[in-house]
């Protein structure tokens, strides 16, 4: 990888000769010694591992462990080490936590401790919104909870503005950051530094160096607008593209698998955008879900709520309505949404653009409708859909992937069903449409009489597996059951655990 720039807790730092899927979490704990950020499961679950990560855009919590260092490139990271100020004055989140005694054995303290910052700073009230991405295993949440609303009357700390400031005042480009017009010498001793495998053996450059694959620099590309993509993923359909990384980082973390041709997203600014025109949203594949489910909560309240759910707040705020739509997973959140809202797909390969409607994009388990080379360049859909309803069936409310994923978008005229979209998630290879459902009830009265002849047409439309999410019969079951909670939904009725009272 060509070199990238960075704030590390307000000190300038340059990184050239690490591989492109280092993650941060590796290197700062291996390389710089910052120990106070932890590994617990390194792969985006447990939250141990929380950075600040700050650019133009603000300042968000995200997973150091699936961060790869090349989509730090710009930008200002804080650890927990960087949350005193500048007198050593313990952070108003830290002081809380004391008083508030939430903290036991303490390995989950620095990533709780780094997402309340963050949650501070933004002036948030949603505290298990904001830490459902933490997880604890002997303090319990009401101390924690209890100290983050304590932390939130507190004034947010004048040095907590102090990355922002400087990548304003910084001149910001690519592989440099330099202060003051003055350009600082590189502060990466990391490649020099002699480091220990986890036995105890010293390593030193171009020996191999954990996770990440081997120390020799890889091609990382890093292109900073579409046109730039196009060209060379045409020329390069082999690589990877990474977006997110909340899929990738566990191919490198979990599968071990070295990638060896990667480019990064992050920088492609144009597919970062959300447009509105003429009642739909087209929305950028760059876009996160984070930033998606600010944009559609007012208009879809539902698919807002399915996106609180998504994952944690520190994978919405890495994770890509692009990357959820590419890797084609029967059970990511936004495709059975977007397809019931009957999205269209638009793709691009060289100069070559074409549109899609979304469901015909997934052909079969892990097979997607895309050309070598052919890349997810954004998501159209309407604004509105009052109909639209979404329900995630999963073990856990918060950070867990669904087992079934079921959105109805119904249009009742006169009391008749005169249009009908139903998609899944969880019930086939694919996310996929109900279409038998849907010819079940299009014409029909809209009553129970037609939702209990619906609910057997389910068998004609999936045949689901049996696996550690749900069983077969479950699925089965469950989904026909979301049809009779749709009807009873649209008709005005409380549905959600969340609603109905004792
Ligand atoms: C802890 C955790 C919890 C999760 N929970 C959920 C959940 O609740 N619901 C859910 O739906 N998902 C969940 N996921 C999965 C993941 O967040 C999503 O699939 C995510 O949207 C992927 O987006 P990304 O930008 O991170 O993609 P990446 O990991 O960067 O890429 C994923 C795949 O898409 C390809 N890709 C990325 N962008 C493009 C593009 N523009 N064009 C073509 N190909 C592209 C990549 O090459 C790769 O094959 C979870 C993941 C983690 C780690
Ligand atoms: S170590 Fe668990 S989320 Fe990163
Ligand atoms: S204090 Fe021990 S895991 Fe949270």
């Amino acid at each position: 990888m060509t070199g990238i720039a960075f704030l590390l807790n307000g000190t300038p730092v340059r990184v050239a000769d690490q591989p492109p899927t280092r993650t941060l979490l590796d290197w700062l704990r291996e390389g710089r010694g910052l120990n106070g950020t932890k590994e617990g499961c390194n792969e985006g679950d447990c939250g141990a591992c929380t950075v600040m990560v700050t650019d133009a855009a603000g300042s968000r919590a995200l997973n150091a462990c699936i961060l790869f260092l090349p989509q730090l490139d710009g930008k200002a990271v804080r650890t927990v080490e960087g949350l005193s100020g500048p007198k050593g004055e313990m952070h108003p989140v830290q002081a809380a936590m004391v008083d508030h005694h939430g903290s036991q054995c303490g390995f989950c303290t620095p990533g709780f401790v780094v997402s309340m910052a963050v949650g501070q700073m933004q002036g948030r009230r949603d505290h298990d919104d904001v830490l459902a991405g933490n997880l604890c295993r002997c303090t319990g949440y009401a101390p924690i909870i209890r100290a983050a609303e304590a932390a939130a009357k507190a004034p947010v700390p004048d040095w907590m503005a102090a990355d922002q400031k400087a990548l304003t005042s910084a001149s910001v480009v690519s592989g440099q950051i330099s202060s003051g017009g003055e350009t600082r010498p590189d502060d990466l001793p990391v490649e020099g530094r002699q480091r220990r495998t986890p036995d105890g053996h010293a390593i030193g450059p171009g020996e191999a160096a954990g996770r990440g694959g081997a120390e020799t620099p890889l091609h990382g590309f890093r292109p900073s607008n579409s046109d730039e993509l196009a060209e060379w993923y045409q020329a390069n359909p082999d690589a990877t593209l990474i977006a997110g990384a909340t899929d990738v980082g566990l191919w490198v973390t979990k599968q071990m698998r070295d990638l060896p041709k990667v480019a990064f997203l992050n920088g492609v600014t144009d597919l970062q955008k959300i447009e509105r025109q003429g009642g739909m949203l087209h929305v950028g594949a760059g876009v996160t879900i984070a930033t998606l489910r600010a944009a559609v909560a007012p208009t879809l309240p539902s698919l807002g709520e399915l996106l609180r759910r998504y994952a944690s707040e520190q994978v919405r705020n890495a994770a890509t309505i692009g990357g959820n739509i590419a890797n084609g997973s029967p059970i990511g959140d936004g495709p059975p949404a977007l397809i019931a809202l009957g999205a269209t797909l638009h793709l691009r390969r060289g100069d070559v653009m074409r549109s899609i409607p979304l469901e015909s994009f997934f052909l079969e388990y892990r097979k997607q409708d895309r050309q070598p080379g052919e890349f997810v360049a954004g998501v159209s859909f309407p604004e509105h859909a009052t109909a639209l309803r979404c329900y995630k069936l999963s073990k856990r409310f918060d950070q867990d992937i669904s087992a079934v994923c079921g959105c109805f978008n119904v249009t009742v005229t006169d009391g008749i069903v005169t249009q009908a979209r139903i998609a899944f998630g969880g019930m086939a290879g694919i996310p996929k449409r109900a279409s038998a459902v849907e010819a079940a009830l299009i014409g029909q009265v809209w009553s129970d009489a037609t939702i209990a002849t619906a609910r057997a047409a389910f068998a004609d439309d999936f045949t689901p597996l049996s696996d550690m999410r749900a069983s077969a019969a479950y699925r089965l079951t469950a989904a026909q059951n979301l049809l009779t909670r749709y009807f009873h939904d649209l008709n005005g009725t409380p549905v959600s655990v969340l609603e109905v009272q004792p």
